[in-house]
């Protein structure tokens, strides 16, 4: 029992419905979207995470790419040591045998090495367009209607990512070909010099075990010189005004993404891309919803519907 199958059957008291999605406990889901459904949709607001979650992780046959892992420098060296700590590092982050302490660290460990690569291998921001250009990287069906809706409905995306905000914000350029007023990255952002050369990264590290902790930056009142609150980051405000949440993600990690919200209600929804038997049971404990098998977002935008 527990193994999840594409095209349904139940198992346990979890409810499988076809195609390749389980819902934890119906009852509460629903009591939850009846809850959002009353206060409203200016009471609502959608994190994402983006590898993974609004991209594809097969495409034609072969794994899609993240932001980091379509990242060309144009240095053939570099490119190869940091696909080799990609081939050491990712069986870790995907292990749902390491303890969480032991995982972080070495996520830690991976991000700084790769971001280190990154600067000392150099990057240039062309190297950002050329590398989208030719990545095998794709939104899931259904993402475009899913930004429009929301648009339409005037209820915010943050998009939250452990990779790169500046090839995120280049990939939404380039294949979807316009941008959406409601929707704002928040990830690893670059710092070139004059001559477009990467030269170091803003802030602290975002890597995919500590966004609870950059969730709590995001809410927190902004000081002036002398040390004194001074207003609210913008984000947070609309964050804390908002206290509904969807929250979309393809890691029980990415549930860290609405900590330092005090929302009332919120439906969590994970794509279950690897290690499907082994992770399954942990994702149906962390997600109100799993969708299995690389579903479309044509589910979620079916979700958003029934809110607002
Ligand atoms: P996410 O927060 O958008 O899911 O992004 C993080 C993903 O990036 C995570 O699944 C691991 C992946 N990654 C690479 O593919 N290459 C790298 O060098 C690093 C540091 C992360």
């Amino acid at each position: 029992p527990g193994t999840p199958r594409a095209g349904g059957g139940s198992m346990d008291s979890t409810t499988m419905s076809p195609p390749g999605v389980a819902v934890r406990d119906p009852k509460s889901l629903v009591e939850k979207k009846t809850a959002i459904r009353c206060a409203g949709c200016s009471k609502l607001q959608v994190i994402a995470d983006f590898d993974g979650t609004l991209t594809r992780y097969w495409i034609d046959g072969r794994r899609g790419q993240t932001s980091h892992g379509l990242l060309q420098q144009g240095n053939a060296e570099y490119d190869a040591r940091r696909q080799a700590l990609y081939e050491y590092y990712h069986p870790l982050e995907i292990s749902p045998t390491i303890p969480i302490e032991e995982k972080t660290k070495l996520m830690e460990e991976w991000w700084e090495k790769t971001h280190g690569l990154l600067i000392e291998g150099g990057v240039t921001y062309d190297a950002i367009k050329k590398s989208v250009s030719e990545a095998t990287i794709a939104f899931r069906d259904g993402v475009v209607e899913l930004f429009e809706f929301l648009e339409e409905l005037d209820v915010p995306v943050l998009v939250f990512s452990a990779g790169l905000a500046d090839i995120i914000e280049e990939v939404f350029r380039q294949k979807l070909h316009r941008s959406f007023k409601n929707v704002k990255v928040v990830s690893n952002r670059m710092v070139f010099d004059e001559k477009g050369c990467l030269v170091a990264f803003k802030g602290k590290t975002i890597h995919v075990l500590n966004k609870n902790e950059h969730a709590l930056d995001m809410a927190a009142p902004i000081h002036d010189k002398f040390g004194y609150p001074n207003g609210y980051n913008p984000d947070s405000v609309l964050m804390k005004q908002r206290t509904n949440v969807l929250l979309l993600g393809d890691h029980v990690g990415d549930l860290g993404m609405s900590d330092g919200l005090s929302y009332e209600n919120r439906i969590a929804v994970g794509f279950l891309n690897n290690n499907t038997e082994m992770s399954f049971k942990s994702y149906l404990d962390a997600f109100d919803v799993v969708y299995l098998n690389d579903a479309s977002m044509r589910g979620v935008v079916e979700l958003v519907s029934q809110l607002c």
